[in-house]
């Protein structure tokens, strides 16, 4: 299942988890994350303010971006909040402007705020649906990026990384919407890769799987989605948000223009159906994971 029904299932999600590891990976840089005020938007803007970055917190939901800010940085030196429309040219060019008047430059930036539509087939998909769609996923990422990259440039480089989805990478019957949005970041991606290359700004996406959302929180979902995926379950925002960092930093730097998967194994190919007595290795629970993990 990809991100794509904004409907609820009223369960609630586990507070986020705290990256260990990422150190100072961010120190010193000053970045902006769209789509902050949820999900894996405030995980992310979560893990960079922890690898040292001060961050810039950018949704329409002004309220919901200040519990988030608060959160991450009780004294607000190290997490501001600039409410923004992605779809709207003069809103980006905002908190851009915002952000370096703020902090005097721009060096990182997660375009992941993003939309998408109850699943139904193509003929049946409203205009407007289809419109609002690919306006917030890929006009969004447009935006924000147009906007930037000046900025980055004007510091001499950078790194952004910009939100897709294994349903920018594959067709996903029902979501046609959704989909065309995700495969246009894609390309913004690579094309901007190559536009900045040789000016020191990198350009990468990440394109997840189905990650624990208040969408698919619900555990006869969780159960039934986790079942596509090889791993044997869902992903974790913060699962997200450390490959995000990850690319933010100077450990990623000679990667550009790349579109890393976080999505299970999903897209590594097909699961051939074997006859029942063909050895397989059997998927472990999320707690077997987890103690594997751990040693
Ligand atoms: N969860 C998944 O399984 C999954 C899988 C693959 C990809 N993704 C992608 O990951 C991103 C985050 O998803 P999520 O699961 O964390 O969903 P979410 O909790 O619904 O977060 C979406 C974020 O985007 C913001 N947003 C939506 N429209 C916007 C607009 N026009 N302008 C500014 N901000 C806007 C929302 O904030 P406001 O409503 O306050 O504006 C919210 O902060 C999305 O791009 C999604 O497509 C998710």
């Amino acid at each position: 299942m990809q991100h794509a029904s904004p409907a609820s299932s009223g369960a609630t999600l586990p507070p986020l988890r705290r990256l260990a590891g990422t150190g100072k990976l961010l120190d010193g840089r000053v970045g902006i994350v769209t789509g902050a005020s949820h999900g894996i938007g405030e995980a992310a803007a979560t893990a960079m303010a922890d690898a040292g970055a001060t961050v810039v917190l950018a949704a329409r939901n002004e309220h919901a971006l200040e519990e988030v800010a608060a959160r991450i940085d009780a004294t607000r030196r190290r997490a501001s909040v600039v409410a923004t429309d992605v779809t709207d040219p003069s809103a980006v060019e905002r908190l851009v402007k915002e952000t370096t008047a703020r902090y005097g430059r721009l060096d990182v930036a997660f375009n992941n705020a993003g939309d998408g539509h109850a699943p139904v087939p193509l003929a049946d998909l409203r205009v407007e649906d289809f419109d609002r769609t690919v306006a917030t996923n890929a006009r969004g990422v447009f935006l924000s990026m147009k906007y930037e990259i000046p900025a980055i440039l004007s510091r001499g480089g950078g790194s952004i990384v910009n939100m897709t989805s294994t349903a920018g990478l594959e067709g996903v019957s029902g979501i046609a919407g959704y989909a065309a949005g995700k495969h246009a970041v894609v390309g913004l991606t690579r094309v901007a890769a190559l536009d900045y290359a040789g000016a020191g700004v990198r350009v990468n996406a990440v394109a997840p799987g189905p990650i624990l959302s208040e969408r698919i929180a619900a555990e006869e979902v969780r159960r039934r989605v986790a079942s596509g995926v090889p791993i044997g379950r869902i992903g974790e925002r913060e699962e997200v948000a450390g490959v995000v960092v990850w690319l933010l930093s100077d450990l990623a730097s000679f990667v550009t223009g790349t579109v890393v998967t976080v999505d299970g194994g999903m897209t590594s190919g097909v699961r051939v159906v074997r006859p029942p007595d063909t050895p397989v290795a059997t998927p472990r629970t999320s707690d077997q994971q987890a103690r594997g993990r751990s040693r």
